[in-house]
């Protein structure tokens, strides 16, 4: 992506997204929705104090979020309309600096220290690892899955059309989260049953979502550490977006676990977004950001074989999908 040398500034510049995360989280965009609103009775319906709020929003409105069209009285415009809470797959839920993901981003100012070889961005910002403080923190834990329910979403359907789940009788997504993706095959595929495996957080939230969508009956949520053996079988064990949240060691270890719980002529489905020439910008941006917060790291192909082998795997098909995702069916090596 070619910069003018110019651009360096922007570039660097801290201030836009601490304000604009600010705004979001306090749901500015929401309160001033239908129209101007004098800065004391949102601060008031935002919880915040006016003076450094109303900083915040003069300097938005100088560049372009918001409007002022009278002294401390702030009113919408299209770009505050788009952080609102409610906007359609909008950026909210992401920026949302009490959220899971937006609380994560805070640890962005440790990268310099995870680069120095110091210490791990995340731990280091936040006193404990990403999953330790979900597993501390129920509305953080929520908030993550509710993320990954709306990531999941959209693409769920390629990935229950784009493979032949028809030839299995039983699944297991191991780190399932919430179960959308499960969820997803077991209304596309009626032969199928399922198991949704996950940490204690995720599985009590799973349960209702399976039983909402319908499937409850063909589902059974397993709370397992995918750390150590895992106490199911199934025909397909399914990792989504599980594998670039770990180095390879960790991802090589879930491998094995995964391995070892298929039945026999059983397969490891994994379900990662791959590097694509045309979207180098988010892949690199998605590396960086599994580093800060799970030490973990985003991987090409020869990557992923490289973990699948190692826990001795070897990789029988691949479907690339039409949404930077790609399914890599492993068999048992012989
Ligand atoms: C990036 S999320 C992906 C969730 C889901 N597969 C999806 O695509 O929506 C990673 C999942 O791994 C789970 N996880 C993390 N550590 C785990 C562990 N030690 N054992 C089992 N699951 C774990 C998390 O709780 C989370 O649900």
């Amino acid at each position: 992506m070619p910069r003018e040398p110019e651009d360096v500034w922007a570039l660097a510049d801290l201030a836009m997204p601490f304000a604009v995360r600010t705004a979001a989280t306090l749901r500015v965009p929401d309160v001033v929705k239908d129209g101007p609103v004098a800065l004391t009775d949102i601060a008031k319906r935002c919880h915040a104090e006016p003076d450094p709020l109303g900083r915040v929003l003069r300097f938005l409105v100088h560049h372009g979020v918001f409007t002022e069209p009278e002294q401390d009285v702030f009113g919408p415009n299209e770009v505050s309309d788009a952080l609102r809470s409610d906007a359609p797959d909008g950026p909210q839920p992401w920026l949302d600096l009490d959220g899971a993901v937006g609380r994560a981003d805070l640890a962005f100012v440790e990268l310099i220290e995870q680069v120095r070889g110091h210490h791990s961005a995340y731990s280091a910002a936040f006193g404990r690892s990403f999953w330790e403080d979900l597993a501390h923190n129920p509305q953080l834990s929520t908030s993550f899955d509710s993320l990954m329910e709306t990531k999941t979403h959209g693409i769920a359907p390629a990935v229950a059309t784009a493979h032949d789940w028809s030839v299995y009788s039983r699944v297991a997504d191991v780190g399932g989260g919430k179960g959308v993706l499960l969820a997803e095959l077991l209304r596309s595929h009626p032969q199928l049953r399922g198991y949704l495996v996950d940490l204690v957080g995720p599985a009590r939230n799973a349960a209702r979502y399976l039983d909402e969508q319908g499937v409850a009956d063909r589902a059974e949520v397993v709370t397992a550490n995918f750390f150590e053996p895992l106490p199911v079988e199934a025909d397909a064990v399914i990792l989504c977006d599980v594998l670039g949240d770990w180095d390879d060691e960790d991802a090589t270890l879930i491998l094995r676990h995964c391995t070892d719980a298929t039945t026999e002529r059983g397969r490891v489905v994994i379900v990662e977004m791959l590097p694509d020439p045309q979207r180098m910008d988010l892949f690199t941006e998605m590396d960086l950001r599994m580093m800060i917060y799970v030490g973990g790291r985003m991987r090409d192909l020869e990557g992923t074989e490289r973990v699948a082998e190692a826990a001795g795997l070897s990789v029988h098909d691949i479907t690339p999908l039409d949404n930077g995702y790609t399914i890599i069916e492993c068999l048992p090596s012989p």
